[in-house]
């Protein structure tokens, strides 16, 4: 397969500086390398243009947090990525979560898309409802059209539909997000969902649910892992998919053949042992590649 691999070093979105190094991190555990040896043809476009954090007056920011410079790197993101041919298989590597109102709207290429949401959180939040005004809480409500304006634009009038989103991992909501997932309807395995039906049953329902769709979209916050295992992320919650749990799901998904995208993000090496969190999280671009035991 065709691979390309794109770094957007941004951490404007969230509440703890140093996911902007992620990409680096993912670079630097060899994740083109990872890929090229299980027979992909990858090549890194390198990275979009992001604005640093410290160049602005951070007192001025509140609401929005750094609205205007995330509009931009998404904007480019998105752009970047209506740019690649059809059939290339794209890894996006954040930065923080917000960076996914590009790369999810910029892998769909205008289609309709099923979306995997592998996060402790639903990031389902508006401007109205966040408690942080941190944006990286509120991608899946922008690419659901709810949200602000400026935000809403990066994809045109492209927007994924609510019954075509599901997530996995969930273990942090907060009061006035959990209203509206429930509003909109969308399919959320919880951690207990994960104890109680086993992530095989999970992997199997996910794709009865999306496995029509022409193009599915993996957008994996390294933070739905248990912090145990991935501990280089800013905002860790107790209890999260353990290292089995994350793989066979990676590869329940590469036996599906219907997986055309991926993010991999918050990987914060700041906060990380030893580059370990970006080391798990290019197992799981591996085996979601269709890297195989035998
Ligand atoms: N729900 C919290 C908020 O809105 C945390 C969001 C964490 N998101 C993430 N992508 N790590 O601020
Ligand atoms: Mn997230
Ligand atoms: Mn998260
Ligand atoms: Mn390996």
């Amino acid at each position: 397969m065709e691979v390309a691999i794109l770094g957007i070093p941004m951490d404007l979105g969230a509440g703890r500086r140093g996911v902007d190094m992620g990409a680096s991190a993912l670079r630097n555990a060899r994740i083109k390398q990872h890929l090229q040896d299980l027979g992909h043809s990858v090549t890194d476009l390198g990275n979009i243009a992001v604005e640093i954090a410290d160049t602005f007056n951070v007192l001025e920011q509140s609401g929005m947090v750094f609205l205007d410079p995330i509009y931009d790197a998404c904007k480019r993101t998105y752009d970047t990525l209506m740019q690649l041919p059809e059939g290339v298989f794209p890894i996006c590597m954040g930065g923080d979560h917000s960076v996914s109102m590009g790369t999810v709207a910029g892998c769909a290429r205008g289609e309709r898309t099923g979306l995997i949401w592998v996060d402790a959180h639903t990031d389902f939040n508006t401007p109205e409802t966040s408690p942080t005004g941190n944006i990286h809480g509120m991608p899946v409500a922008h690419l659901c059209g709810i949200g602000h304006e400026k935000l809403l634009s990066i994809a045109g009038e492209w927007q994924i539909r609510p019954e075509d989103i599901v997530m996995i991992g969930i273990r942090s909501v907060d009061i006035e997000e959990r209203r509206l997932i429930k509003e909109h309807g969308i399919t959320v395995y919880t951690m207990r969902e994960v104890d109680e039906k086993g992530i095989s049953r999970i992997a199997a329902e996910t794709m009865k649910k999306l496995g029509h769709l022409n193009r599915i979209h993996v957008s994996f916050d390294a933070d739905g892992l248990d912090p145990t295992l991935a501990p280089g992320v800013g905002t860790p919650v107790e209890g999260g998919l353990t290292y089995r749990e994350a793989h066979l799901l990676m590869e329940l998904f590469a036996d599906s053949g219907k997986v055309t995208s991926m993010d991999i993000v918050e990987v914060n090496p700041i906060l990380d042992e030893k580059n370990r969190t970006a080391q798990v999280m290019v197992e799981m671009a591996g085996s979601l590649l269709g890297k195989r035991i035998l």
